[in-house]
């Protein structure tokens, strides 16, 4: 077994991918290392978690990411299934690469998985997105964060809660950097390339319901297995959702997951209808299009919550809690949990006076990466440092 003993100057960094929220975070560290004057060598590993070309291949074309080095095929299972599977299939690159650190970025089971082998051959990891904290272990996310968290050397957060959060959890103050958000990195080089809605909408039949209708359109997508795995609760969802649908007609981009369960459920009704648009999950380009213009999102993802503080559009978290608090203090973000009043009360409030108003967090400024890379090429300089005066 190889260990960080034999580590040399020049060794890669191997930054890991593996599901659809990694690629826009994975992006601009890719694309700032390999730049020069001065390129950090790093080798981009795939796990292979999303592998469908809507949730994979896409993104990576939109966000011109280089072809994986390395990509380990795994693909769906149940979490212990698909963690273990990754680990195993990490390990003996870990062994063959001897890199000079691991990068991880995120919260999805590649994240922990890969972190998880590093640490344990000694090989220091770094976390991408750290810090971030719902309390909510019920989300396997919550536990995939802990965990990289206290496995990882150097932490790089885009709030100030996520220090608040590492350091009541012993982790040293010196390791933490607050460096902004790589995932607005991305959200800024693509504004210009975003797919217009119009093209987006081209092929339906009454697409100016949305297009041109008063009170334009919201975007709605749901994933959370707290969302969509439970039957009623599901049911439930959908039923506020076509309520929603009746004030302002909803587009909905339906994840693998989700379209499944609708399926297995037989919820197909409750969302059959002429203001309820459903389309296969979208391209980056396609999905940032859509965001911008709409009125309202509605959505228990992560990432959204982020981007849609970043472009002005007011946000309906449906989930008990946020990781991601600045969205909510300073953004244009309310978590409502299941709440169908004060869903229908937000609604009405977007289409009378516009929504909750917000700002964008500090740091949220498009040079992340650029900031992460400059932290990586001090510590590098410093371990090349170390190994030198060891080698005499
Ligand atoms: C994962 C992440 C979640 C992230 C989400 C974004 C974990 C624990 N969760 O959840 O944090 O917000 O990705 O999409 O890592 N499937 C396909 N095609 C694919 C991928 C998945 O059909 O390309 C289906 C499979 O039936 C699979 C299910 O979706 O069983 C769930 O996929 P999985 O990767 O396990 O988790 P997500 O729910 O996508």
């Amino acid at each position: 077994m190889k260990t960080s003993s034999q580590y040399s100057p020049g060794s890669p960094i191997l930054c890991v991918a593996g599901a659809r929220p990694n690629f826009m975070k994975i992006a601009p560290i890719i694309r700032r290392m390999q730049e020069k004057p001065d390129p950090i060598p790093i080798k981009l590993v795939h796990t292979g978690q999303h592998y469908d070309p809507q949730m994979n291949d896409t993104f990576f074309n939109q966000l011109q990411i280089p072809l994986p080095d390395i990509a380990l095929e795994v693909g769906s299972g149940s979490h212990a299934f698909q963690t273990a599977e990754i680990m195993k299939r990490f390990e003996p690159v870990v062994d063959s690469e001897s890199p000079a650190a691991v990068l991880v970025v995120g919260d999805v089971n590649s994240t922990i998985a890969c972190a998880l082998v590093a640490a344990k051959k000694g090989i220091p990891v770094i976390h991408v997105e750290a810090g971030l904290r719902s309390y909510d272990r019920t989300m396997p996310e919550e536990i995939n964060r802990v965990l990289t968290d206290q496995l990882s050397e150097l932490l790089f957060i885009t709030e100030p809660s996520a220090r608040e959060n590492l350091l009541q959890e012993g982790i040293a103050e010196q390791r933490i950097f607050h460096v902004g958000n790589v995932m607005i990195d991305t959200l800024r080089r693509c504004q210009a390339l975003a797919v217009p809605v119009q093209d987006v909408l081209s092929d339906l039949e009454n697409k100016d319901l949305y297009l041109k209708g008063d009170n334009g359109y919201c975007v709605l997508t749901l994933h959370r297995p707290s969302n969509v795995d439970n039957a009623q609760l599901f049911r439930q969802l959908l039923e506020t959702v076509r309520m929603v649908s009746e004030e302002v007609p909803v587009i909905f981009p339906i994840h693998p997951r989700t379209r499944n369960r609708i399926a297995e459920l037989g919820l197909q009704k409750l969302v059959e209808s002429p203001r309820i648009v459903q389309l296969q999950p979208l391209g980056y380009l396609e999905m940032l299009g859509l965001v911008s213009e709409s009125r309202l999102v509605m959505t228990d993802s992560g990432g959204l919550q982020e981007e849609t503080t970043v472009l002005g559009v007011p946000c309906i978290t449906l989930r008990d809690n946020t990781e991601r608090p600045v969205t909510v203090e300073q953004g244009t973000n309310t978590v409502v949990g299941h709440d169908r009043q004060q869903v229908m009360s937000i609604v009405s409030d977007v289409l009378r006076n516009g929504g909750k108003q917000g700002r964008t967090p500090e740091l949220w400024d498009g040079k992340a990466a650029i900031r992460i890379k400059s932290v990586l090429a001090d510590w590098l300089r410093r371990r090349d440092g170390q190994a030198a005066m060891a080698n005499g």
